[in-house]
């Protein structure tokens, strides 16, 4: 049997003496049906031959980005597009810091700034340059952005240190792709639309009804989403983040604007994750001209807003439906509330306060689903937004296997 039958596995090495272990690493994968592509850094080709990964993978093995005859063949960008998982073993302590810093000054790290892909690092270094502040600040970098990490593991160490910072063997990291493999794709083909962030309400040409949502959450939402092989639109109400590597994103200001590039999308959409902060109510006339301080009070006058959610649920082709749930108190009930009331499939709730839930990295979520729930504790958004993901697929998959049957 071979369970990677296919699947695209970019295997990158560094320079180290574990470097020699990678041969073996390819070895494996290509035994489970893979096509493994390797990248070296210029330095890891004085620990082990390319000659040698040219001859186990069947292809020629990468190590320039100037390479005329390589890049005509299949460029750096497509490379990157190319890859269903990037596993850099051994990962140096340098190449680590390269990746934390977002530097792109060879192949490998342009590779991995360049892909949607997920990352898997096995470091390998001497006990002493692992224990470092800066290699451990590093490895939080990366965790933090999704970036998964196996071993180093603890022993004996060819420069003669005892401690941790050997490779994990190569029959473990083959284990971690396979989980990696496995678990992403699931939503290869599947059109999904995200809100995220605040909407501003117009009160005249200058000023508007706002709220405090950074759209963190939801831009890591639709990442984890591409992640999972998915086609994303992501509807922006005004933030200041970049958009994540291969999704469609539609700025917008006001919930009306929303709504509309929401259900211009909506044909064909499988899920819909509604992570937005959508204000409930807009003023009922936005003044043409600046208003102007001639009264003691001003009253705006206020009226409903499209529960833009609400309507999605309730549309003739509807996509598997995800609500969140911002609470100040009470959370699972009122968060149950909403899952029934709006008719959704899940919904991810949260608690908020001054401190909590708004413009934070950290975040943490009590998802609930009908007959089921779970607790994602506190950690960074973009690792909730993953496990958020996971459980929507599960949901989601669960949901049309019973419609098919
Ligand atoms: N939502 C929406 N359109 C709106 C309002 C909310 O799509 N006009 C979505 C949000 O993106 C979120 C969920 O609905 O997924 C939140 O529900 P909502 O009832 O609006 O929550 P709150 O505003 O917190 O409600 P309340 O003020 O009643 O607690």
């Amino acid at each position: 049997m071979q369970p990677l039958r296919a699947r695209r596995v970019l295997l990158g090495i560094t320079a180290g003496i574990a470097a020699y272990k990678a041969a073996e690493l390819a070895r494996l994968l290509v035994k489970d049906g893979a096509d493994v592509q390797v990248v070296m850094t210029r330095s890891a080709t004085q620990f082990i031959g390319a000659m040698t990964l040219q001859a186990i993978t069947g292809r020629p093995v990468r190590d320039s980005l100037f390479d005329a005859q390589h890049e005509a063949a299949m460029g750096h960008i497509e490379l990157a597009r190319w890859a269903e998982v990037i596993v850099i073993a051994p990962a140096t302590a340098s190449t680590l810091a390269h990746l934390a810093a977002g530097t792109a000054d060879d192949l490998l790290t342009t590779l991995c700034l360049a892909s949607t892909a997920p990352l898997l690092v096995a470091p390998a270094m001497n006990q002493a340059m692992w224990a470092h502040p800066a290699t451990q600040a590093n490895i939080g970098v990366l965790s933090g952005r999704g970036t998964q990490l196996i071993g180093p593991a603890v022993g004996e160490q060819a420069c003669g240190d005892q401690g941790a910072g050997r490779m994990q063997e190569p029959a473990q990291i083959r284990g971690a792709i396979h989980d990696l493999l496995m678990k992403s794709g699931a939503l290869r083909g599947k059109r999904v639309i995200v809100t995220a962030g605040p909407t501003r309400e117009a009160i005249d040409p200058v000023r508007f009804v706002g709220n405090r949502s950074s759209g963190k959450m939801g831009f890591a939402v639709a990442s984890a989403l591409v992640a999972q092989g998915a086609d994303v639109t992501l509807v922006a109400g005004p933030v200041a983040l970049p958009t994540p590597g291969g999704i469609t994103r539609i700025d917008v200001e006001s919930a009306d604007d929303m709504h509309d590039a929401v259900f211009t999308s909506l044909p064909g959409a499988a899920i819909f994750v509604a992570c937005a902060a959508v204000a409930d109510f807009r003023p009922a006339r936005a003044a043409e001209q600046k208003i102007k301080k001639t009264d003691e009070t001003l009253v705006v006058e206020m009226i409903r807003n499209p529960d833009i959610l609400s309507e999605v649920s309730a549309s003739p082709a509807r996509p598997f439906c995800v609500g969140f749930a911002a609470e100040t108190h009470d959370v699972e009930n009122y968060a149950r509330g909403k899952l029934l009331a709006k008719g959704l499939d899940m919904i991810a709730a949260n608690q908020v306060s001054a401190s909590q839930g708004f413009e934070v990295d950290d975040n943490a979520l009590l998802v609930l689903w009908e007959g089921g729930q779970q607790r994602l504790p506190m950690q960074s958004k973009s690792r909730l937004a993953a496990q958020l993901v996971e459980l929507i697929v599960d949901r989601f998959n669960a949901q049309t296997a019973t419609e098919d049957s």
